[in-house]
């Protein structure tokens, strides 16, 4: 299938804020940021997101050596959702440009984890291996990209085929336009954070409302599953292929579009 990488309803953004700029914004808010957060009911509301049963289901494949990604992972806040959402602590890896953050994000997150990596660095350009994470995240960091298309596709390429990306961005309107005064983001309706996530290569994408308050008006969450490569493009003309893809389909927990694609690969070669 060919994938368009052109969003008519997402014009590019001539005037996005530069990463010093937002560096600088970020540093700034670092100390009074969970209060900050506390005080829209954020908190709450990531650990809702990630309870929603759809959520659920995209990270039931987590065990303790799973490793997940949190782009703009800011003091941790939607890692901590997600560790919350399930019974055991992962490895968690968090990328950010804000040492400030980063620095609170290491005193939240260190007893919660089996592991933890935050580095320092911008997520257009990952410090990690293709196919590294069993999900990667992401919240309010999409907003403030030229080109998030793009920077969603870095974050595929170090997803791990079949595995899912969530995340949560503003909503595009009038509360976004004052908030975007002081924190020079751009918002998003449903169809284009879809239109965003599928350009990126993403598959099984719906995007959602979350929370309750202010997140419930102000933020929409998506996700998205990598396609399995090598099922997309097998052709079951060989025993060999139809063992293998048979041995695949009684692993566990794997995305019902996957699923969907197997019967239609199944019923093709039955036919
Ligand atoms: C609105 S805050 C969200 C933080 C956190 N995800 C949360 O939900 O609380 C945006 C975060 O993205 C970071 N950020 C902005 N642009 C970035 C980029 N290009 N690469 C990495 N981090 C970035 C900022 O430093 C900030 O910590």
């Amino acid at each position: 299938m060919r994938l368009t990488t052109t969003i008519p309803s997402l014009v590019p953004w001539r005037t996005a804020p530069s990463t010093d700029a937002l560096r600088s914004l970020y540093d700034a808010a670092a100390a009074d940021w969970d209060n900050y957060l506390a005080r829209l009911g954020q908190l709450h509301d990531y650990q809702r997101l990630f309870k929603r049963r759809a959520v659920r289901n995209c990270l039931s494949h987590l065990d303790p050596t799973s490793q997940i990604l949190d782009c703009g992972v800011g003091t941790g806040a939607f890692s901590l959702g997600l560790l919350d959402s399930i019974a055991h602590p992962v490895q968690v890896s968090g990328v950010d440009i804000s040492t400030p953050m980063l620095t609170h994000a290491r005193q939240n997150l260190k007893h919660r984890c089996s592991t933890l990596d935050l580095r320092w660095g911008d997520i257009r350009r990952l410090p990690f291996a293709d196919d590294a994470f069993d999900a990667v995240i992401f919240a309010h960091v999409l907003e403030h990209l030229a080109d998030p298309v793009a920077a969603l596709r870095e974050l595929v390429r170090v997803l791990k085929p079949g595995a899912p990306l969530i995340g949560s961005v503003t909503r595009k309107g009038l509360g976004q336009m004052l908030m975007s005064l002081r924190w020079h983001h751009r918002g998003y309706a449903s169809h284009q954070l879809e239109a965003c996530l599928q350009a990126a290569g993403l598959e099984a994408v719906r995007s959602f409302d979350y929370g309750t308050g202010w997140s419930k008006w102000m933020c929409i969450a998506a996700i998205g599953v990598k396609p399995r490569r090598a099922i997309a493009q097998t052709h079951l003309d060989t025993p060999q292929h139809l063992g293998g893809l048979l041995y695949w389909m009684r692993l566990p927990n794997h995305p019902h579009r996957s699923i969907r694609l197997t019967n239609f690969h199944l019923n093709a070669h039955f036919r």
